[in-house]
């Protein structure tokens, strides 16, 4: 089929379904001295990241995790402190996504900003890599601090350079030897110094951002999550326990963007090599694209229901890709008897979320890239329980509605203005991903951004 592709999964990930075929959807093997219990399928996943949700709720969590948030924050934290953030953010998020400048304008504005920036390269190769996680850094500044940056503003470039190492240093031989061996490598030169010493200065700047809001706030209208983030702080001052403190502050505003740039830049990244690789299926999505929004306007999230093709295509991209095949690892809250077997209290958790993406008895077509997974027999989307590529229960992605309006903004802006081209023939491109500590990420390429009107 000529828009189909097949290749082998990764190493590590084809290792743990190996296991699991052979020994069931629990399995424990040892990294090193530390047992990690794997859980695979469907209905196991179920079964314990819902069904059990508080059971399974804990976060496990790694030296270089702990020097970026102090164990404080949303993502690596867990019990009272990471429901009380959790709450918190995601009610934020979604009254920012209905109050005054909402998401989507948010959103759009960087997409107009890219596809600007795309022009400017005038039909010559170029590398969109630093672009696009530009572009969606800015998005979640402009949410975080209540405004885009330019390019060249020197706070943008130091955040962009402190996001931008953490993922260097997290993704390198040396960050995972620090993750074992935090004090022993701390003694060696390397990047993961300049790494902390950036991080301390990002901490510090979003705490200035903080203080300077804490006398001009308008209560009755936060225009930003840092200013509801110090609405509540005030709101909370006469309570001793409250989480409402500059160290959860900083934190979270830190995971979100640790959590939300390289996500939703290699997503769509992956989205243009796939397009470059499969052209049928980028003039399907452009005419698609033509027929519904045209050229006058600029995609809306509310011309997705019309667009049925184009949003098989971007959940294609996102089940295929697998970003997170182990999500982020968990650790019980308590001891849990499922299955036949009690997993201690503490023990670490690896949600197999890649065993559900591959499934021959979820998908039509499990192992290729290929839209008809989302499409029924008309041509309509068909949603699919088994997309679990944002997690699944308690602690699925925080972010996955705004990464949803990124994912489709961006994608389809991006094809309404270009014809995307590789540099070598589509035959030759290398679309296999490229593993890295935290994920499956697209390999570097250079490409033609070819403009249609
Ligand atoms: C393509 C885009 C994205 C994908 C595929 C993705 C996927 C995931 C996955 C698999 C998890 C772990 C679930 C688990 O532990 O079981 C997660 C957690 C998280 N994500 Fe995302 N994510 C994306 C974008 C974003 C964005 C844009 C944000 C920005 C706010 C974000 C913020 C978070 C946070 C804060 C957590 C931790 C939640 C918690 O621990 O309770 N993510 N994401």
């Amino acid at each position: 089929m000529s828009n189909t592709w097949c290749d082998s999964l990764p190493g590590q990930v084809v290792a743990h379904a190996g296991l699991s075929n052979r020994y069931g959807s629990v399995v424990t093997i040892w990294l090193a001295n530390t047992p990690v219990v794997i859980i695979s399928g469907y209905q196991a996943l179920k079964d314990t990241m819902i069904g059990l949700g508080e059971e399974f709720s804990g976060r496990a969590v790694y030296p270089l995790l702990m020097k970026s948030t102090y164990g404080y924050g949303v993502l690596s934290t867990s019990g009272h402190r990471w429901k009380e953030m959790r709450r918190f953010t995601l009610m934020t998020l979604k009254n920012f996504g209905m109050g005054r400048r909402s998401i989507e304008e948010r959103v759009r504005e960087e997409a107009e900003n890219l596809v600007e920036m795309f022009k400017k390269c005038e039909g010559s190769a170029f590398s969109p890599a630093d672009m696009l996680f530009n572009a969606l850094n800015n998005v979640i500044c402009s949410i975080v601090f209540g405004h885009r940056f330019e390019i060249e503003d020197p706070q943008f470039k130091s955040l962009l350079r402190t996001v931008n190492t953490y993922f260097t240093v997290l993704s390198s031989p040396l960050g995972q030897i620090y993750n074992v061996f935090p004090r022993l490598v701390s003694l060696f030169p390397g990047k993961h110094h300049q790494l902390f010493k950036d991080l301390e200065e990002a901490r510090e700047y979003c705490k200035r951002e903080a203080q300077a809001r804490m006398n001009t706030l308008d209560p009755s209208c936060p225009q930003d999550f840092i200013e509801a983030f110090v609405l509540k702080m005030k709101e909370e001052r006469d309570n001793p326990d409250t989480e409402y403190n500059f160290d959860n502050l900083v934190s979270v505003v830190w995971n979100m963007f640790s959590a939300g740039t390289e996500t939703t830049s290699s997503t769509i990244r992956y989205a243009l090599l796939l397009m470059m690789k499969h052209q049928d299926i980028q003039e399907r999505v452009q005419q698609e694209i033509d027929e519904v929004v045209g050229q006058d306007r600029w995609p809306s999230v509310e011309d997705r229901q019309n667009l049925p093709y184009t949003d098989a295509v971007i959940h294609e991209i996102q089940r295929y890709m697998d970003l997170a095949p182990i999500a982020v690892p968990h650790k019980m809250m308590c001891d849990t008897e499922y299955s036949g077997y009690i997993i201690p209290k503490g023990v670490m958790v690896f949600p197999l979320l890649s065993s559900v993406l591959i499934d021959p008895k979820l998908w039509k077509n499990p192992n290729c890239f290929d839209p008809e997974n989302f499409l029924d027999a008309v041509g309509r989307f068909q949603k699919n329980d088994a997309f679990v590529v944002f997690g699944m229960g308690k602690r699925a992605c925080l972010g996955e509605a705004l990464a949803r309006i990124e994912l489709f903004i961006f994608f389809t802006s991006l094809l309404q203005h270009f014809t995307f081209k590789a540099t070598v023939p589509p035959e030759e491109l290398d679309t296999t991903p490229k593993d890295c500590s935290f994920g499956r990420i697209p390999r570097t390429y250079e490409c033609y951004a070819i403009p249609r009107k």
